[in-house]
């Protein structure tokens, strides 16, 4: 096992940077996931970890040791493909023990690890089938036994579930993180499942455009989001702009309206006279009936309402004709309203602020 470090790697195709500076550090044992939208650099950043890209500046390093320079083979990573990239000529057995063959293991050990590996991933039975005598899981499953068995020092997973059905992708979850969490395998998992990443990860890299947005803890990207695109990428989330004006008071000090109603109590800021965004969950907003002098209650008018069972999410629309989402989940709701229903929405105090 090794932690991994990125520091200031830089990856070029043709003209285009795709990956810009990026440093990031994985420590050992640890389960790291790159989320972020197609073409953001995921892959890229995945196949220079592993040797099958040149970066173009920058170094890698596992632990100590300096492997910018090293080749795939002398790296000692397992990958796992999107789409697996078992051999279809060969058995599942055949599958997972190549690369111990590579390596030259004794005969005699190589059975008894490829055995113990498709134990492990509840496939022994199916040791003598071809993948396209398997399902979709099973094969994820070689491909995930391939890469185990190596014991690599690393392991970097490509978008290893999306070829997989709903059902499937949760089972292997689990499959994956018990597997990995037993052996301590330093592990870089690429997803674009937002769900996935919150679930699975022990930190998320947001990125964008070839560039870390954010790293942090599921909880962290949640509730801190450090602007609006990763809080519009992690969960759903209202993003609203929020003029900062000065109070009158000193300089430095600013404040917020929404639709003509000051915002009391908002953590963070942007910069007086800069655009603020004002970054609200709907879960997070309340409503209730038109009241007066209601602190940090916006007025508007009920535009849709849809019952979900477990929560009821609204859509609302302000007077400046902007709309606002707010979910009130079943167990603490005090008011249900319609469509058409005059509202107040309620915006905590704690909502955060970010500049744009
Ligand atoms: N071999 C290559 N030659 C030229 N351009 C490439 C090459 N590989 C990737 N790119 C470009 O680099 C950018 C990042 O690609 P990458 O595959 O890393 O994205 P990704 O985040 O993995 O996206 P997806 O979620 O669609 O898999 C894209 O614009 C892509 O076209
Ligand atoms: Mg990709």
């Amino acid at each position: 096992m090794a932690s991994i470090t990125i520091d200031n790697v830089v990856k070029q195709f043709a003209n285009q940077t795709v990956l810009q500076n990026l440093s990031l550090h994985v420590p050992d044992g640890a389960f790291y996931t790159l989320l972020g939208p197609s073409g953001c650099g995921k892959t890229t950043l995945l196949r220079c970890i592993a040797g099958f890209n040149d970066p173009d500046g920058g170094r890698i390093l596992f632990d100590q040791d300096d492997v910018t320079r090293v080749s795939t083979h002398h790296r000692d990573i397992g990958m796992v493909f999107q789409d697996y990239a078992l051999f279809p000529d060969k058995t599942a057995f055949d599958n997972v023990a190549y690369g111990l063959r590579a390596r030259k293991v004794p005969k005699a050990d190589i059975a008894r690890r490829v055995n113990e590996a498709l134990d492990k991933v509840s496939l022994l039975a199916l040791a003598d089938r071809y993948p396209a005598q398997m399902s979709g899981g099973q094969r994820q499953r070689v491909a995930l036994a391939r890469a185990l068995v190596i014991r690599p020092r690393v392991l970097l997973m490509d978008e290893p579930l999306s070829n997989l059905d709903a059902k499937m992708r949760l089972q292997m979850r689990d499959v994956i993180l018990d597997l990995v969490r037993e052996a301590g395998i330093t592990t870089v998992f690429v997803t674009h499942d937002q769900e996935e990443a919150l679930a699975m990860s022990d930190r998320i890299a947001i990125m964008d455009r070839g560039s870390i947005a954010q790293l942090g803890t599921p909880e962290e990207l949640y509730g801190t989001p450090v602007n609006a695109y990763v809080a519009d990428f992690i969960g759903s989330a209202n993003v609203i702009p929020v003029p900062a004006e000065p109070t009158g008071g000193a300089a430095s000090h600013v404040r917020y309206r929404l639709c003509g109603q000051q915002l009391d109590g908002m953590q963070g800021s942007a910069a007086l006279g800069a655009q603020g965004i004002l970054i609200a969950r709907p879960e997070a907003l309340s409503l209730m009936a038109p009241a007066p002098h209601v602190p940090n209650a916006i007025a508007g008018e009920v535009l849709r309402r849809q019952y979900l069972g477990f929560k009821t999410a609204y859509r609302i629309r302000l007077h400046d004709a902007s709309e606002i989402r707010v979910e009130l989940h079943a167990g603490n709701m005090v008011a249900d309203f319609q469509a058409g229903d005059a509202v107040q929405v309620l915006v905590p105090a704690d909502s955060r602020i970010v500049g744009a």
